[in-house]
């Protein structure tokens, strides 16, 4: 089967995604203006202006390199130049050259891949079957109301599955052998995609809150098929949304801070709901956390906040000034900064939410730092201490780590849950080893013939049970939790291209992070004012329209030294600037946007994206090989329907599970004009969903 040759790369993610995803994150500036240096930008700076000189940007070779994410101001192709210059090309493409040796692939792997299409369904292997666990609308409890897309109410929203679900947790059930507990996020409502006859310049308060309850989260228990591992949804005591409003406590060093007290909360600990939860992680304690991402988009009248750090906070997350794009402020004051000035102060944190319990009240941690939280994943070091992954999901930000000062405590659930609040949080600062001047900007290998380099963590401040410390000049701790940015930017932290998930390998131990794409790296043209900076060893690539795999190998956990190698650029194999670590590119499934990460028993990687070509080819989900010769192989094992989105992948040794999120989310997509027919088909509204991929002959997950 080939999967090379086409054009595939040539479409933008939708602007209805744009609008209500992320509130248009991408179309602007990037919001990070600080100018920080960089310890290895700077002895090589000399040489990155000569490089500048030369100026050529060359993506050539094959096909126009993808725009995914949230491109619509920007040219979908990004082909500069005919021809390739790329000294890779030569080294690492043998597509051009003939057929490469065949590598067989490794345990976990061995699939026939996908090709590349515009299914508007959930393609597989041959020899998998999928199905649909549960999908927007279906009840959560027994008496929640049928769906009637027709006639919806918040009254029901909040009893029923709700809209794009991005992260999934499986975890055992505590008490009943034959059951599973599976949990997931509902990142965002897409309002004109949702409710019939929607006027977005006139929503009424029963669509608002209909939008409201449609965020958070589900619990849900499942059944599963001990032949083929397929899972059937239940009713049962541990079934539960969590929705806009459920209430929820803040803990951690912010807690009950004066910027986080408002009218309907003067002690600045309680919250009503969470928004934009986009990825998360299981916790070894049996709960799991949930990043709260663009949340920036929920609040109106910005420009009325005056406290100086305050107004910069909201400029840097995006929030716009007058009218929100859902108007929730309309009919209800919290989200009106000129009324509740610190309302949005209470979120953007990690959620910790303990699907055991139904009564539990979720906990937003302070002291794990508040900006775009893509996920949170926990890795626990020898001694017991707990650190946890965070990236910070937006153009030139950040990525996180917290070090936890209390130690974990086995079958100790409630002290565990308290361990997020004590501790160090740390941001990260990459360096290269290669010469700048070796970095050209269009994925030329370096001498070395590696991207990679060292880095540090730096330290913001550090809570304990007796106190707290800041070790960011002029910002106490609480304004460092708070205004986690500003402090970075402070101690010189490393601009990323959009850090997503960011999470340990149980097998090899070590730490891999997404990082989706960034088009204003070094930008030059028209972009060029929007470019924060040039390319780095870490961001080798002009113009990131496909992003990156990083590898990290710490020290230790919970130390401050790490070496780190990027193992994918992503992209069109033929095109000269990816990177598969040295894997045959004629034997790689074409990959763009990595987003969410999971890893299977055999410790191979897994990546769904979030990219989006319309026109040509659908996002999927992807298992990538680590080791030995197999180290960059990329085979696609499954792609989602028209308009979608992968995420949340759960690889288990017979059952792969994934959220397909936003299906039909195209530009003039609307209720009454549906973009997609999934899961339902004929012209039904599509429904995000849950999916399972299992073998039809009970056989492992890609084990021949
Ligand atoms: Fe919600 Fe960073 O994706
Ligand atoms: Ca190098
Ligand atoms: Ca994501
Ligand atoms: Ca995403």
């Amino acid at each position: 089967m080939s999967i090379l040759g086409k054009n595939l790369f040539q479409s933008n993610r939708s602007s209805l995604t744009c609008t209500y995803k992320c509130g248009n994150a991408c179309a602007g500036e990037a919001p990070n203006h600080s100018d920080n240096a960089y310890f290895g930008d700077i002895m090589s700076r000399r040489g990155a202006l000569k490089v500048m000189g030369a100026g050529a940007v060359t993506i050539g070779g094959g096909a126009a390199l993808a725009a995914c994410g949230s491109d619509s101001d920007s040219e979908a192709a990004s082909t500069v130049g005919e021809t390739a210059t790329s000294t890779n090309q030569v080294t690492e493409t043998s597509a051009s050259a003939g057929e490469s040796k065949k590598i067989e692939p490794v345990k976990g792997m061995q699939f026939e891949p996908v090709a590349p299409n515009k299914n508007d369904q959930i393609t597989v292997p041959e020899g998998y079957e999928s199905s649909v666990l549960i999908a927007w609308g279906d009840p959560v409890y027994e008496d929640a109301p049928e769906f009637d897309p027709n006639n919806q109410t918040a009254a029901a929203a909040a009893r029923q599955f709700g809209f794009n679900n991005d992260f999934a947790g499986l975890f055992d059930h505590p008490d009943d052998e034959g059951r599973k507990v599976y949990v997931c996020s509902h990142e965002y409502s897409t309002e004109p995609q949702m409710l019939p006859n929607y006027n977005a310049d006139d929503p009424t308060e029963e669509e608002v809150n209909i939008g409201i309850v449609s965020h958070g989260h589900t619990i849900l228990e499942v059944s599963q098929n001990p032949e083929t591992g397929e899972l059937t949804r239940e009713f049962g005591p541990l079934n539960r949304r969590i929705t806009g409003e459920t209430p929820m406590v803040l803990t951690g060093v912010a807690a009950g801070h004066e910027l986080l007290q408002t009218s309907a909360d003067p002690t600045g600990t309680k919250v009503n709901g969470t928004f934009n939860n986009c990825s998360g992680g299981v916790t070894p304690w049996g709960t799991f956390l949930s990043g709260e991402e663009n949340i920036d988009m929920y609040w109106a009248n910005g420009e009325a906040v005056t406290d100086e750090r305050a107004a910069a906070d909201l400029k840097r997350m995006g929030v716009v000034e007058g009218e929100s794009e859902r108007k929730w402020e309309r009919y209800h004051d919290r989200f009106d900064l000129a009324k509740e000035p610190n309302e949005i102060n209470r979120f953007g944190y990690l959620v910790e939410i303990d699907p055991f319990d139904p009564n539990s009240t979720p906990i937003k941690h302070t002291s794990t730092g508040r900006f775009k939280h893509e996920a949170g994943n926990i890795a626990i070091d020898k001694d017991g201490t707990v650190v946890c992954y965070s990236g910070d999901d937006q153009r030139f930000e950040y990525m996180y780590k917290f070090v936890s000062s209390e130690k974990v405590v086995e079958g100790d659930k409630a002290h565990n849950m308290t361990i997020l609040d004590y501790g160090t949080l740390y941001v990260a600062q990459f360096e290269g080893n290669s010469p700048k001047d070796e970095i050209t900007g269009d994925g030329d290998l370096p001498k070395d013939e590696a991207f990679d380099g060292k880095g540090k963590w730096i330290p913001l401040y550090t809570v304990t049970k007796d106190g707290s410390e800041s070790h960011v000049d002029g910002f106490t701790a609480e304004e460092a939790a708070i205004f986690t940015r500003q402090a970075a930017d402070e101690v010189g932290a490393t601009k990323m291209d959009r850090p997503e998930d960011f999470e340990v390998n149980p097998v090899n131990g070590k730490v891999y992070a997404a990082l989706t794409n960034n088009k204003y790296r070094g930008a030059t043209g028209e972009n060029e004012k929007k470019s924060k900076e040039d390319v780095m060893e870490y961001a080798p690539i002009r113009e990131n329209k496909d992003g990156y795999v990083i590898e990290i190998e710490e020290e230790s956990y919970a130390g401050t030294d790490f070496t780190w190698d990027l193992l994918l650029v992503c992209g069109d194999p033929e095109a000269a600037s990816t990177y598969f670590a040295g894997f045959p590119k004629d034997q790689v499934s074409p990959i763009t946007c990595p987003d969410n990460l999971a890893f299977d028993e055999h410790g191979n990687l897994w990546i769904s994206t979030d990219s989006l070509y319309a026109l040509d080819i659908n996002d999927g989900l992807y298992a990538v090989g680590l080791e030995g010769e197999n180290r960059g192989q990329t085979l696609c094992f499954l792609t989602v329907a028209n308009g979608a989105e992968t995420c949340g992948p759960i690889i288990k040794d017979n059952l792969v599970m994934v959220n397909v999120q936003h299906p039909g989310e195209m530009d003039d997509a609307t209720f009454e004009k549906p973009g997609s027919n999934w899961p339902d088909g004929g012209d039904s509204v599509p429904r995000p969903a849950v999916v399972q991929v299992f073998r039809t002959d009970g056989g492992k997950i890609g084990v021949a």
